[in-house]
């Protein structure tokens, strides 16, 4: 733990971060990458003179170093962006020619709405959309659900790999596998998941799948993967006369932010360096694996501990699966009391300068159908690898004071 809690500047506060699923802290690492290309390459690319040749290979090394965080086949398959929401937006705009009026597409009440939105848009187009309910006593997407949705014009099913609210790992190889065998494709919403298990899209064998470096412990940007047959087919959203093969930059119009790109790369550096650490050898990506699995262990038990103190309160109504050691469960943990407003738990809650929120969190529909919109949502804590058992100790040192009053 102190390797770990190093490696992040931001710890050094008095505050304790439990809002990681709205923004998770910074490596220092990629600040100081992001530092380095600043003073060193920061010109424009494409130039034939050594610093821009330079700048080039910085920013191809990002693309590497994310592709292995994805574990895609190619680095071309990465497309960055300012954002996930930014990057679904592009993807639907960029398939948009590829769906017909009558094509349905399915989403998911669960998704943060980053992964409901662009789709929705298709309706404009003649598309059909259609919404895959939850199981509201387990909070679970289950495939008899999705099963009775799709018919032989489901092109695309859209879903989340863990909800930001409900915080339930989704078994994505099953599901993909299911949506393929009835001919459509996937799209991911991995957001919530990349910060606490490792990626594999190929063992999955997703088409599509996004999620933001700035909750996974980088700076502000974000990565849609997509496999390297559908990127060929998608349209160009740059200058016209750049062709469809001009991949990946073809999703990427403009200027890339090269200096983000080559800084995200120190997430990777920091599984790695954590899986050498454990006793990993072999590849970068093996020690990466290796990472997460420690990662796993110390959220499992950071999890229970607040999951048993809640489960205690007969007051709390904890949305999502309520056992901390289920290995479905990460730990953003939300949760209603009785009679207390979440918007005065969390204000009570920044005076013991415990770092906590509540809200809908974008997964408008999820809370709508929970029917908690009206009364400010949920409290949501959600910890991370570099949370520590004390912080956890006076979270609910403080919780329970709180909610005494
Ligand atoms: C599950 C999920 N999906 C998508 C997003 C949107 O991410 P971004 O801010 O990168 O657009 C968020 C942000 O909170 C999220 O939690």
């Amino acid at each position: 733990m102190n390797y770990v809690r190093d490696q992040f500047p931001g710890l050094k506060s008095e505050w304790a971060f439990m809002d990681n699923a709205g923004g998770s802290q910074i490596l220092k690492g990629c600040v100081d990458k992001i530092t380095e290309y600043y003073y060193s390459n920061n010109v424009q690319l494409g130039g034939s003179y050594q610093v821009s040749q330079e700048a080039l290979k910085a920013f191809a090394n990002g693309r590497e170093n994310i592709a292995t965080f994805f574990n895609a086949a190619r680095p071309e398959e990465i497309v960055f962006g300012p954002s996930t929401t930014v990057l679904l937006q592009f993807l639907s705009k960029s398939m948009a020619s590829q769906f017909r009026a009558g094509d349905e597409v399915i989403v998911t009440i669960t998704d943060h709405e980053s992964n409901i939105g662009p789709w929705v848009w298709l309706e404009e187009r003649g598309v059909r959309i259609k919404f895959w309910p939850m199981n509201k006593e387990t909070y679970e997407l289950e495939l008899e659900a999705l099963d009775a949705l799709m018919t032989e014009k489901t092109k695309l099913v859209a879903f989340t790999h863990v909800s930001n609210l409900l915080g339930t790992i989704n078994d994505v190889k099953k599901i993909t596998e299911f949506v393929h065998e009835r001919g459509a494709l996937v799209c991911v919403d991995a957001v919530a998941y990349a910060p606490h298990r490792a990626v594999d899209v190929q063992d999955w064998n997703v088409d599509f799948y996004a999620l933001s470096l700035y909750k996974t412990f980088g700076p502000h940007h974000a990565a849609l993967y997509c496999r390297y047959d559908h990127m060929l087919n998608l349209d160009g959203l740059y200058h016209y006369f750049y062709g469809k093969d001009k991949i990946p930059a073809k999703l990427e119009p403009g200027n890339a932010n090269y200096e983000l790109s080559y800084g995200s790369g120190a997430i990777v550096d920091y599984l790695v360096a954590l899986g050498e650490q454990a006793g990993a050898n072999g590849s970068r990506r093996m020690k990466l694996e290796t990472a997460y699995k420690d990662i796993a262990a110390q959220e499992t038990i950071l999890c229970e501990k607040v999951l048993s103190y809640l489960r205690k309160r007969n007051d709390c109504t904890i949305l999502g699966i309520k056992d901390g050691l289920d290995p479905r469960r990460v730990p953003t943990i939300a949760f209603t009391i009785e009679g207390k407003d979440p918007q005065k738990i969390c204000l009570e809650m920044d005076q013991h300068k415990i770092a906590i929120r509540f809200g809908d969190f974008h997964a408008r529909r999820l809370a709508d159908s929970l029917d908690i919109s009206k009364d400010n949502g949920a409290v949501r804590i959600s910890l991370t690898h570099y949370n520590t058992v004390e912080e956890v100790e006076k979270l609910i040192n403080a919780l329970d004071m709180v909610l005494a009053k």
